[in-house]
Formats: structure tokens, sequence, C-alpha cells
């Protein structure tokens, strides 16, 4: 396999909370930016559709991510006005969980306890969705959840929002200071977009920039740790089976361009 498991410093347990949720509430705003929120929904909705299910649970949700928009979008589509989705994260994030649960939409709840999307048998039936949360996992985690799938029929949905992009290794390395600058740029951007806007979250922007410095740190490890193709045909390898299908490909946006990859798998 050729991914590197680089360290990212939201895998730490001891990592702030506050810092953490600066992060995701950057990645909200960068990925609705980029369009994933059109792409990443019309793979949603097939899915829902396809696999007849009415609910959708969010493994790694972070600040919420793109799905909280992607439900209100899809919602208004004639059958899926009553899906319901449902939130959650290994390290929970307070302010998304009073934010979303306090909300008068009560279609979509974040779960208050941790949920390990390791423990993939124990969340409970609908859509499972890991948005840019895979790359998390190791190799045996991530094989252990799409095996789970496969063995429990779990319908899962895999997408990650830099999947497109590939470097090999050395190149990555290379360009290194190009891309860590690029994506600390972003990081800056982005906060000035985040909403509800915090004092906190400006100064450890513009005055003291940790917030930028961790995005961008996070966002080249995680470009060395993503699935590429390859790795997820050996991740699948010994898993097909004659009741599940598996499907990854590349998210488009309507103009036809590649953003993201995906995995969906569906029981047959
Ligand atoms: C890069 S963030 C993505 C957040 C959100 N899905 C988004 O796209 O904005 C990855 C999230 O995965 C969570 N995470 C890491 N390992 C996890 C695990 N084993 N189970 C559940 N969540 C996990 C992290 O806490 C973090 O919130």
């Amino acid at each position: 396999m050729k991914r590197v498991h680089a360290l990212e410093v939201e895998d730490l347990s001891w990592f702030p909370t506050w810092l953490r949720t600066c992060l995701t509430n950057n990645l909200v705003v960068f990925a609705r930016l980029l369009g994933v929120n059109a792409v990443l929904g019309q793979l949603v909705v097939d899915a829902l559709k396809e696999a007849k299910l009415t609910k959708i649970i969010d493994l790694g949700s972070g600040s919420g991510g793109p799905l909280p928009e992607i439900h209100k979008t899809i919602s208004g589509q004639k059958g899926l006005e009553h899906i319901k989705l449902e939130l959650s994260d290994k390290y929970p994030n307070p302010k998304a969980i009073a934010f979303f649960n306090q909300s008068t939409d009560t279609n979509i709840h974040y779960r208050e306890q941790p949920v390990d999307a390791t423990q993939l048998g124990t969340v409970g039936p609908g859509l499972k969705t890991m948005v840019n949360c895979f790359h998390h996992m190791r190799p045996p985690q991530a094989r252990a959840i799409l095996k789970s799938a496969v063995e429990n029929k779990e319908p899962i949905l895999i997408y990650e929002m830099g999947g497109h992009v590939t470097l090999p290794l050395p190149l990555w390395l290379l360009g290194l200071p190009i891309g860590f600058t690029f994506v600390f740029i972003i990081g800056m951007i982005t906060s000035a977009l985040v909403r509800p806007f915090t004092w906190k979250h400006l100064m450890f922007t513009y005055v003291l920039p940790v917030i930028p410095f961790f995005f961008a740190w996070d966002g080249q490890a995680s470009m060395a740790r993503l699935y590429r193709d390859a790795d997820l045909d050996e991740l699948l390898s010994g898993l097909e089976s004659s009741d599940y299908n598996w499907e990854k490909g590349y998210g488009r946006v309507k103009r036809g361009s590649r953003l993201g990859t995906y995995l969906l798998g569906l029981p047959k």
C-alpha cells in the first residue's frame, strides 16, 4: 500500500477541543467553496434511493461537515422529505452538538456520546457516511470497516474531497513547502468565512496563526494518508460477495471535472 499514515494533530486525544473545532469549521467552509456539497449530495441521494433508506448516519462529522447543508437541499426533494441525519464523531464537537440539537430542525441530531467508526456494526440502521474521515483509519481498521459492511449488509458511502489529486509520494514530499503554504493561505481565507464568528477564531488566525498552521499541517498529512484506487482494491480484496456490491469512482462537478473520490457499498 502506497499511503503513508502521516501524523494529523486531529487524531491526538489531548489536542484541545476548541482548536479541533476551529479546524473542522474551516473544513466545512473549504468544502462548500470547492463545491463538495453538490457533488456529495448527488452521491448521497443516489445511495438513499437505491437502498431505499430514510436515515443517514454520518461518522467522523467534526463540526458537521457538508451533510447538514446537503440534508437541507435534499429534504426539499420529493420522496426525501423525511430523511433523518444523525451526526457523530469519536471526539464529539460540543458546539456542533449544541447548535444542531437545539435547532428547530428535528431531523438533524448530533450524538453526544463518542462514536468510533471502527465499530460500524453498533451504530444502527441507515446509510453510513464517512466524509473526509476514512483516511483517519489505519489499514487494519479501514479493512475491518469494509468487512463489517459486507458481513452485516450495511450500506456505506465513503467520500474524500482530496482523493482526485493524485501525486506520487516523492513529488508530494518535494512540493510540501508549496502545498503547505497554499493550504495555510486557504486556512486564512476560510477562517474569515466561518460562522458564527468568534474573536478567538480570528485571533488564532490573524494574530497568532495557529489555526491556518494546523489546518495546513493536517491537510498535507491527509493527502499522504488518502486511500487511492489501488489501495482501495487492496482493502477490498476478498470482500467481494454475491449479495453486496462495491462501486468506486470520482465525484463530478456539473461541468464534468473530478472533485473527490467515493467508495459506495450497498447490499444487493
Ligand atoms: C478531517 S475531519 C472531517 C470532518 C467532517 N466529516 C468534514 O468533512 O468536515 C475528520 C474527523 O474524523 C474524526 N475521527 C477520527 N477518527 C475517528 C474514528 N475512529 N471514528 C469516528 N470519527 C473519527 C475526527 O475527530 C474528525 O472530526
